[in-house]
Order: C-alpha cells, then sequence, then structure tokens
C-alpha cells in the first residue's frame, strides 16, 4: 500500500486515510522528517493550526554547530553537559555535536539563509553568535528571527514535494494499539477541525513531532499549540517518559501588558546586554561568575529571586550602551516589536520576566529516535533524548530537532521493506456523545491548572505546593475525563484532556526528586546530591483500546 487514499464521504461515512509514515507536527522536525522521507515512501504531515505555527517559528537565537575553528566539538559537549547539571546522556550529546556541523550544512542546501560576514581577507563566513553556557561563539542565526527562516524554508520544500500530504487543522487524538502484535501502532484518530469529526489515519510508521507543553503554564514563551499533546497520546500508549520536572523558563520574556509572551532572546545577552534593577544595579555576578552568560537555569532563578527580594514586577535587560545600528543589524524584530510599544531599546532598558519556555523532558526514545513502541518514533521537543539533562543550553534544541529528523529517516528507511500487513481499524464511535453543553467548565478548569501549575509548580518548589498541585489534578482529571467519555470532542478539550496529564507527569517527576538540581529547585531539598539519575516514569498499563468512551481512565 504505498499511496495516500482520502476518500470524501458522505454526511456520516467514516473517513480513513493511509500512508507509509505519518508525522504529527510540522515544526524543524516534522518538517525535516518528512523531506528526509518523501523520495522513498509516501508521507502525511499533520499540523493541529495553521502549517507555520509552532515554537519553530518564533525562535529567535539561532541553532548551534562548530564552524569556527578555534571551537571544538569536545568543546560543544563540554558546555552542554555542564549546563545539563550532570543529567546528560554523554553519548547523546556527543553524537548530536558530532552531527551538528552536517545537519546545518543541509539547512544551508535547503536555503535557510543564516547570516554571514567577511573576515579579514574578504572570506565570507557565517557570522556566529553566543549565549549563555557557550564558551565560544557557535550560533548560526538569521538575525533574530532564526525559527521563521528555518520554518518557512524546510515549509516551501515540503509544499513543493508531490510525495508530502500536508492536513492542516488536524488534532491527532490518540495513537491505535495493534490487537495482533504488542507495542505496535496501526493508526492515528484524528480531529479534523474543519469538518468537526473524527478520521482515521492508517500508517506503518508513525512519529510524534508535537513539540512542547509549555502551555501548562501561565505566563509562557511559546504558542498556543504548545500544549504536550504528543507526550500525552504517548503516555496513554504505554510510552515511559522522563525528566518532566526539568521545565526551562526562559529568563527574559518581554514585560508589557500587551505582549506577556514576547521572548528577548539571550543573543543580546551574548552580544554585550546586562541585567539589572531598575535603577540600573546588576545583580548576576552576585549569583554566578559567568553573570549575564550563566546558564538559563541561574539567570532565571536569579531573576525571580530578586523580583521577590525587592517586590518588584520585572527586572531590565540593557543593551543601549551598544550603538544603535549595531542594535538594530543584529536585533531588527526585537527593535521593532519593542518600539511599536513604545520601547527604544537603543536607549533605554527593556522589563523582562522568566516564562516557560522549553520542556527538556519528554518521551523516552534512543538514539534512533525511536519510542517503546516498535514503529512510533519521537523527535524534536516532544522527545527525552538525553541531551539536555536537568537543563537545555540555549540553540541546542533546534539542532536536536534536526539530528534526531535524521537518526529516525534512517532507521524508518532501513525498515521500510519489512511492513506489517494492515489490520483493520474501527472508525470512532460517537454515539454514547453528545454536543457539549457546558464549554464553560473546559475554560474554567483550563485557566486553574495554569494558574497553579504556575504557582505551585514553578521556578521554586516545595513538597507541600506540590501535593497541592498533584490534589488539584486529579481532580481534574476526573472532571475532564467524565466530559470527555459524554461530550463530542473539541480542540480546547483535546489540548485541556493532554495538558492535565502533562502537568500530572511533571508533579510526579518533581515528587520523585529528592534535591535540587538545573531547571528544579525544592526549598525543601536544597542541595544537590552527588549522584542522581534521570527520572523515568513508566505506565502501568497501555490506556489506548480502539473504541473511544470505553478507555480504561
Ligand atoms: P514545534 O515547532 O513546536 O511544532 C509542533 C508542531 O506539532 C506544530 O505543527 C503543531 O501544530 C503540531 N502539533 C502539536 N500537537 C498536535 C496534535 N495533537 N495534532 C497535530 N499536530 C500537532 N531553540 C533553539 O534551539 N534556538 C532558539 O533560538 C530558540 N528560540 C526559541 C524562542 C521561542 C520564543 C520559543 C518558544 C522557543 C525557542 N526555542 C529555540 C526552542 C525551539 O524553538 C523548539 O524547541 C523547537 O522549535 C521545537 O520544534 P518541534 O518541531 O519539536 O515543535
Ligand atoms: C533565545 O533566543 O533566547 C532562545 C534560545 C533558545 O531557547 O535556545
Amino acid at each position: 500500500m504505498n499511496s495516500t487514499t482520502s476518500s470524501l464521504p458522505s454526511s456520516n461515512q467514516a473517513i480513513e486515510h493511509q500512508c507509509d509514515a505519518l508525522i504529527i507536527g510540522s515544526g524543524a522536525a516534522g518538517l525535516s522528517l518528512a523531506l528526509k522521507l518523501a523520495d522513498h515512501c509516501q508521507v502525511i504531515v499533520l499540523s493541529k493550526s495553521d502549517r507555520n505555527e509552532g515554537s519553530t517559528r518564533y525562535a529567535q537565537g539561532g541553532i548551534a554547530a562548530v564552524f569556527d575553528e578555534a571551537d571544538s566539538i569536545e568543546s560543544h559537549v563540554a558546555d552542554t553537559l555542564d549546563a545539563g547539571a550532570g543529567l546528560c546522556d554523554k553519548d547523546v550529546v556527543t553524537f548530536t555535536a558530532k552531527e551538528a556541523k552536517n545537519v546545518l550544512e543541509w539547512l544551508i542546501n535547503f536555503g535557510v539563509p543564516f547570516d554571514t560576514e567577511e573576515n579579514k581577507s574578504g572570506e565570507k563566513k557565517y557570522h556566529l553568535t553566543r549565549e549563555g553556557g557557550h564558551s565560544h561563539r557557535r550560533i548560526l542565526h538569521a538575525a533574530d528571527a532564526t525559527g521563521e527562516a528555518i520554518q518557512t524554508t524546510l515549509n516551501d520544500a515540503v509544499a513543493a514535494h508531490p510525495n508530502i500530504h500536508f492536513f492542516e487543522r488536524y488534532n491527532a487524538i490518540d495513537l491505535i494499539a495493534s490487537k495482533n502484535t504488542a507495542k505496535h501502532c496501526k493508526g492515528v484518530y484524528v480531529w479534523n477541525r474543519k469538518r468537526e469529526q473524527v478520521e482515521v489515519i492508517r500508517s506503518h510508521f508513525i512519529t510524534l513531532a508535537t513539540g512542547g507543553g509549555s502551555k501548562v503554564y501561565q505566563y509562557t514563551s511559546n504558542p498556543d499549540v504548545s500544549s504536550g499533546d504528543g507526550i500525552a497520546m504517548a503516555w496513554r500508549a504505554g510510552c515511559r517518559v522522563a525528566n518532566m520536572e526539568f521545565n526551562q523558563f526562559h529568563p527574559t520574556c518581554l514585560y508589557h501588558p500587551q505582549a506577556r509572551n514576547f521572548l528577548i532572546s539571550e543573543a543580546l545577552r551574548g552580544e554585550g546586554a546586562q541585567l539589572c534593577h531598575a535603577d540600573g544595579t546588576r545583580f548576576m555576578h552576585n549569583f554566578d561568575k559567568r553573570g549575564d552568560l550563566a546558564p538559563r537555569d541561574i539567570v532565571a532563578r536569579a531573576i525571580d529571586f530578586e523580583m521577590k527580594r525587592l517586590g518588584a514586577d520585572c527586572m531590565y535587560l540593557d543593551i543601549s550602551h551598544k550603538s544603535a545600528d549595531f542594535i538594530v543589524k543584529h536585533f531588527p524584530n526585537i527593535y521593532r516589536k519593542c518600539r511599536s510599544l513604545g520601547i527604544d531599546i537603543t536607549r533605554e532598558p527593556i522589563p523582562v520576566v522568566p516564562a516557560a519556555h522549553y520542556s527538556c523532558g519528554g518521551v523516552v526514545t534512543d538514539l534512533n529516535a525511536l519510542t517503546d513502541l516498535d514503529n512510533v518514533y519521537a523527535i524534536g521537543e516532544v522527545a527525552y533524548t538525553g541531551l539536555h539533562g536537568a537543563n537545555r543550553m540555549a540553540s541546542n534544541s533546534l539542532l536536536e530537532c534536526v539530528v534526531f529528523a535524521k537518526a529516525a529517516a534512517e532507521h524508518i528507511l532501513s525498515r521500510l521493506q519489512h511492513k506489517t500487513t494492515a489490520e483493520p481499524i474501527a472508525p470512532w464511535d460517537e454515539s454514547q456523545v453528545s454536543n457539549s453543553d457546558e464549554e464553560v467548565i473546559i475554560q474554567h478548569n483550563w485557566h486553574e491548572l495554569r494558574l497553579f501549575m504556575w504557582d505551585y509548580v514553578g521556578i521554586v518548589r516545595t513538597n507541600k505546593r506540590l501535593e497541592r498541585a498533584l490534589r488539584r489534578i486529579q481532580l481534574l482529571e476526573q472532571e475532564i475525563h467524565e466530559y470527555y467519555a459524554h461530550f463530542k470532542v473539541s480542540n480546547n478539550l483535546l489540548e485541556l484532556r493532554n495538558l492535565v496529564m502533562v502537568a500530572e507527569l511533571i508533579v510526579r517527576c518533581a515528587m520523585q526528586r529528592k534535591e535540587s538540581r538545573g531547571l528544579h529547585f525544592n526549598v525543601d531539598y536544597p542541595d544537590t546530591l552527588a549522584q542522581s539519575l534521570p527520572t523515568i516514569l513508566t505506565p502501568s498499563k497501555s490506556l489506548i483500546q480502539e473504541e473511544p468512551g470505553t478507555l480504561s481512565t
């Protein structure tokens, strides 16, 4: 079965699509994988919103790789291990750092317009910037909108490929377990948002490329689609997840009522910007000898500490000592955005606060990006590969997306000849559900969840707050489960169901860690243990069955 089929139904007819490789998510990870597979097989790519919407397009700083002769793979590895606070998998870090230049060249060949400069002998070189934790300049970037450049370049290539079939505004709901083969999935139920109906996509290989779950927090730099769907789907299907306690808070999001989640790139500090109080006093050297360029966990905690100590609404980031030309050339988008809000960053400091930014934990995968299920892969922010440990170093995330897309592609291509026979899939059963009569419950639960996650499971945690959060999560889970069993699905309901699951996984991981390390700081266990391991959660059973409405939790 080598082609995609999609029958157009009469109103109630079940729709089934099929392909060789289904990729759920159209960010840097999903699109890179699609392009690497498409010359060899039929690919479907899903995005639950517009095809370009995801964290990738908002990435600012850049993507890390060793391009400078004075730099080395060993140094990239050492910096990543250091930022990861003792919990990175060294083999994975080495594999990623070694692959970096190769995958960057692949992006460059597709036409991603990374900034260049001429050296003294008139040679063109990539301009390399610096961010926290990096001991060298090693970040390729397209001004301060690197993500937009990668997203649109890859998307144009995907749109031009005849073997890639893009399904926009389709939410994957759940993986469908095989009845014959343990740990195998035969397809996915998807919510077609335009037609408002559930359809089936059958595929030999399925890849989760759904991004992270930072939307579980009230304040986040992430777009709305970052609701942890892939993590929740994989967990429900029986996959292990790891290190969910390590949610990264970016230190510097713009503090402004009209732009709460706009990021102020760490690259500003890489180019000399300084954190300070309202009166201009600098404070980062009181917290770490690397000052403003300490790893993110340290800087975010320092800002949080200073805000609480002084009762301040925000701290400030000042780059106005640099020339206006330099600022506008290197940070045109940040300059424009701030200017539109009445802040001239060439003359005055920028008000900043920390916000949830990145899920370091996720679905456990191996070096082939394979999960615990034998035909399900996870790549990009949804995955836990072991690269980031207890704290991701800046600009290693886009890199991980492309490195592991390549690894997954090679593994899938090596297995294309051994496809299993198709099993029937029961259509989605809506006979027991009706239209929702109380959408307000979803809205309310949504706000409640994100607020208490911010207050109780944020930058600084305590045992009591974690216990409180877990009790509330369990109540919400009960309510949402009942709602899910009785009413037709909607985007909000699907996302809330996943977010509450992600919240539970974060809290359970946080409760297991009896120390403070990297991004996880618990006042009741302030010390870092001499030895520590990743937190790995194993689901007690696979919760997915074929017929919705009969889920066992
Ligand atoms: P995303 O780009 O988030 O894409 C997720 C995709 O999955 C979307 O297409 C979405 O529609 C789809 N999806 C989700 N759920 C479903 C579902 N149920 N059904 C169907 N589709 C679904 N990293 C760096 O390395 N360098 C940087 O400079 C940098 N800057 C950043 C700046 C900001 C503001 C943010 C938010 C992040 C930044 N990061 C940066 C992190 C990095 O951008 C992300 O980790 C990375 O882009 C994630 O890519 P992804 O492909 O895994 O997911
Ligand atoms: C930034 O530009 O500060 C974000 C970089 C990252 O998250 O890697």
